[in-house]
């Protein structure tokens, strides 16, 4: 009980101690149209942004609201990534686009947790933000607002606790395709396969993703409307992780949500429909170079 006394007066000077406002950039990024990256662009806005931007419904990435996080936190909407000027990416600067991706510090200096990728390539953010500009019909100007996020007390006091801005590291290059473990490992991380294949949250290296604690070798924790859920072990052990999966299997599973035996994989695992073979294919030859884990995932 005492304990618990503790913990209501320790919190609240915690949650005041936090930092909440950080320095924004002074960074020149200027995105540049080169030749593939409009097709190169897309598919990592709909394979990244569009777990969590794409609203099926509106096909448009107006924003959804974000149903893998605890509902004590409160209620979390994504933001409109359309050409809107009034409530799209319109109102960034590529640079401002540049350092919340790299660094999770919006152009306001909010500290926003959900979409930092500090090893992302230079390159590839260049390109994303070539495609979101282009009034491509996903990301042509629209003024829908699905829902105003609201953080409960709760809900702030964790997102300040789990994290914070990540250094800016620039002139990342992006690997080639053709050096497929390398490009395996690059999507993992960049795509944010790690992010929920690992042990927990608060175990997240966002610097180094390999460090992470119990890298890609599940556990993860979800409840949603009311089931539970924890991620799958990827680390290719034959009895409690993927190293029994042929690499059709695989594919399967990734795009379509199905695994072997027919068993349909449960939300909030994302169907990657936009994944090409090569990136696939990369991603399975990439995880069968991990030391496999023995972890049975239990509870689900
Ligand atoms: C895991 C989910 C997730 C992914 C993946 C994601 N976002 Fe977000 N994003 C969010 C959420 C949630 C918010 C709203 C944060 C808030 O309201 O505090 C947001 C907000 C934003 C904002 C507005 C920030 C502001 O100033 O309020 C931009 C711009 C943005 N995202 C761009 C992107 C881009 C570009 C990508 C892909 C490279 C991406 N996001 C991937 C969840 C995500
Ligand atoms: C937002 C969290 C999340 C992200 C991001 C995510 N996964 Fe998953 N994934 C899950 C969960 C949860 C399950 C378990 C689903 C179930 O048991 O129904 C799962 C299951 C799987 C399975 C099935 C394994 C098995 O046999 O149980 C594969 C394969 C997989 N994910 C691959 C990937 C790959 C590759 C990526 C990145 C491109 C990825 N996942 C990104 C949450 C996620």
């Amino acid at each position: 009980m005492k304990q618990c006394y503790l913990y209501i007066i320790i919190l609240p000077l915690l949650l005041l101690s936090c930092k909440s406002h950080f320095e924004t950039t002074t960074e020149r990024f200027t995105a540049v149209k080169k030749e593939q990256s409009f097709e190169h662009g897309k598919n990592l806005v709909f394979n990244i942004c569009g777990q969590c931007h794409y609203n099926k419904d509106a096909q448009s990435f107006i924003g959804e609201e974000i149903k893998d996080l605890p509902h004590f936190m409160g209620r979390i909407y994504s933001a409109n990534l359309t050409n809107s000027t009034r409530y799209g990416i319109a109102r960034y600067t590529d640079a401002e686009i540049y350092y919340l991706l790299k660094t999770g510090i919006a152009k306001d200096g909010r500290y926003v947790p959900y979409m930092i990728r500090p090893t992302m390539a230079d390159a590839d953010i260049n390109d994303i933000i070539v495609y979101l500009r282009s009034g491509d019909d996903p990301v042509k100007a629209n003024d829908k607002v699905v829902g105003q996020s609201h953080l409960s007390f709760i809900g702030k006091l964790a997102t300040k606790i789990s994290g914070k801005p990540q250094p800016l590291i620039k002139n990342i290059k992006r690997p080639s395709p053709e050096d497929q473990v390398a490009y395996g490992r690059y999507l993992v991380d960049i795509v944010g396969c790690y992010h929920c294949h690992s042990k927990s949250i608060l175990g997240l290296k966002y610097t180094e993703p390999e460090a992470s604690k119990g890298y890609m070798a599940g556990g993860m924790k979800w409840k949603i409307d009311g089931y539970q859920i924890r991620a799958s072990n990827l680390t290719p052990d034959k009895e409690t992780g993927i190293g029994n999966y042929t690499k059709v299997q695989f594919r399967k599973a990734v795009r379509d949500g199905e695994a072997p035996g027919n068993r349909m994989l449960h939300f909030p695992m994302r169907r990657f429909e936009h994944m090409d073979d090569k990136q696939v294919d990369a991603i399975y030859a990439y995880l069968n170079t991990l030391t496999p884990v023995n972890h049975k995932i239990k509870g689900r």
